[in-house]
């Protein structure tokens, strides 16, 4: 017996809205949500498209020249792969966007999350990626104070903020990491650092998805414009606030505040 299935293709009648016959706010609230849509789709394909496009060259290279030398060859695949991981970190950070977008804000894991072991595992990552830039990096944590919370999301957040300070502060600069907790309970996490500054006018757009101060430095450094973006959302998560204090050409503070409810310490 054959089974055939009519796939509809046209939008039902119910779900054509009239624009026309909605409120203002409503016809600007839907406006406003499709710019967002078309925006992000648009940075997304740009994003992408970028490595791709560097990789699709060397490729065509390859293509063309039949007995390429084997240094070539060799700087030809590691340029490739570097393109592919890349790609393979926007992807990781658009899935967890989308993961911390979702509508359930409730938290996968909440459990006491020991801050300073994880910072001590990043400030050393931080002192590999600083390589030949040689920055004074340096760490004050106290050992005994918890966020209760989501131990992958907590690591992503200072992660990210501690990689800006690194590759937005030039070589030699001082990047300063503390975790401590005020008088009021509150839990302070901040990461200053000595580097290039942002100027006041960009910093209530910074935490938006792909916002880049500087697109082409940014893009440079290796840059999407979805660090702050990640941040945000976690902060959102763990009831927490962001603080950014910065000169140019002076140095930049961020600093992450959590609830006395979601801190505990011994
Ligand atoms: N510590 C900092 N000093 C100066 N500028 C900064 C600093 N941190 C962030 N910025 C500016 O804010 C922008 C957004 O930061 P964000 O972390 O969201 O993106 P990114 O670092 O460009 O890329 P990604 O984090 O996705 O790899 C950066 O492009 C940079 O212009
Ligand atoms: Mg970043």
């Amino acid at each position: 017996m054959l089974d055939i299935f009519l796939i509809e293709t046209t939008m039902s009648k119910q779900n054509n809205i009239n624009l026309d016959t909605l409120p203002q706010e409503v016809k600007d609230y839907i406006r406003h949500l499709e710019q967002v849509r078309s925006d992000f789709v648009a940075n997304v394909s740009h994003e992408l498209r970028t490595p791709l496009t560097v990789i699709r060259g060397y490729l065509e290279t390859l293509i063309n020249h039949k007995n390429p030398d084997k240094k070539i060859l060799n700087r030809i695949f590691i340029q490739m792969y570097q393109q592919s991981l890349r790609m393979a970190d926007i992807i990781e950070d658009l899935l967890l966007l989308a993961h911390l977008e979702s509508e359930d804000h409730t938290i996968d894991e909440n459990k006491d999350v020991v801050v300073k072991d994880i910072l001590q595992a990043l400030c050393m990552d931080a002192k590999n990626i600083s390589g030949e830039k040689k920055h004074k990096i340096s760490l004050n944590a106290d050992a005994g104070l918890f966020i209760c919370g989501s131990e992958s999301e907590l690591r992503s957040l200072f992660s990210n903020l501690i990689v800006n300070a690194v590759k937005y502060t030039p070589a030699g600069g001082r990047i300063n990491i503390d975790w401590r907790r005020d008088q009021n309970g509150y839990g302070h996490f901040s990461v200053t650092d000595t580097g290039i500054g942002i100027s006041s006018e960009h910093i209530p757009r910074i935490t938006e998805r792909f916002y880049r101060v500087d697109k082409a430095r940014s893009r440079e450094r290796g840059g999407t414009g979805l660090g702050l973006a990640i941040v945000k959302h976690v902060l959102l998560r763990h009831d927490g606030k962001l603080q950014i204090e910065s000169e140019i050409g002076k140095g930049s503070k961020f600093t992450c505040i959590f609830p006395a409810a979601r801190i505990s310490f011994t």
